[in-house]
């Protein structure tokens, strides 16, 4: 696969991994890719945990759906997220951000217009939503046959000091080698953030994954290989709208963005969107 073609394929993957387990050989092309990045000083600031016991897996997924469950049922998840939702299809391409809320799961569909309300969100609670939500997010965890912890060194990690700013730059590189190397392997990978959410969560994970004092441990995710002819998953969080060039580039200062091109190379051109 074409370096370009790996770009635009790599997408965020929301919705089941065939139970094959990833092959170490394909698990080391990962973390070697991850090692090739930039970073300040060549100091190489991440640290990697592959996962693949079924234990330990089974128990980040408990936590990750524990943790869906109440920023479901305590409305945290849509305070805090709001800004980033899109009410119709012509929003989404004006603004070409965020996630159209016509992406949500079946189970949360009927209160599309009520889910930012008081109202809305005891409604959804006695229907038992976040409920649902939990167990699909913690399947989706579950059967998930490889997670990957990304750590910091806390030498370079320094909030609050540039070194930090840095390291997080690094890692960012670092992580999308094996973002883009999944979309060569036919493999698919999501953040499992939502343990992120509730400190006391992220602290059980780190004790799971004897997460020592010298590291941060700043991500985790789930990994496996896609199956053919996949469906809409429940929980569909990502978007294929990106904002066009006048919206995010400039030409010399701030003062002046860019035009848009009729012909823009890779305008549209993401898999699934208009050939
Ligand atoms: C810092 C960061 C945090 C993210 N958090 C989540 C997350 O919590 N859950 C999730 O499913 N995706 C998460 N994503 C993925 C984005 O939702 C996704 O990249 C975006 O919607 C674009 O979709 P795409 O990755 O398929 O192109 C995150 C991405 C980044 C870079």
């Amino acid at each position: 696969m074409e370096l370009f073609e790996a770009i635009q394929r790599r997408r965020t993957t929301n919705g089941p991994f065939l139970p094959d387990p990833v092959s170490i050989e394909h698990q080391r092309i990962l973390v070697e890719l991850a090692a090739m990045a930039p970073s300040h000083f060549n100091s190489q600031p991440w640290r990697f945990v592959l996962v693949d016991d079924r234990g330990i897996i089974e128990e980040v997924a408990r936590i990750s759906g524990e943790s869906m469950r109440r920023l479901m049922e305590e409305g945290t998840f849509w305070k805090r997220y709001r800004p980033y939702f899109r009410f119709s299809e012509e929003e989404m391409d004006e603004r070409g951000d965020g996630i159209h809320i016509d992406q949500l799961p079946k189970a949360l569909k009927p209160f599309r217009r009520q889910i930012f309300s008081n109202t809305g969100q005891a409604l959804m609670n006695r229907l038992g939503v976040p409920k649902i939500l939990a167990e699909d997010n913690r399947k989706l965890v579950a059967g998930s046959p490889l997670l990957l912890a990304v750590l910091l060194d806390k030498t370079e990690y320094r909030p609050g000091e540039l070194s930090a700013f840095y390291s997080i730059f690094g890692m960012g590189a670092a992580v999308e080698n094996i973002w883009l190397a999944t979309a060569q392997l036919g493999m698919g990978m999501q953040f499992v953030s939502t343990p992120m959410e509730f400190p006391e969560k992220w602290e059980e994970i780190k004790g799971l994954l004897k997460v020592p004092e010298d590291l941060e441990l700043m991500a985790v995710y789930r990994l496996g290989y896609l199956p053919q002819g996949q469906r809409r998953p429940t929980i569909d969080w990502s978007s294929q709208h990106r904002k066009r060039l006048s919206q995010y580039v400039f030409r010399n200062t701030c003062a002046a963005p860019t035009e848009d091109a009729s012909d823009e190379v890779f305008a549209g051109k993401r898999e699934g969107m208009i050939e």
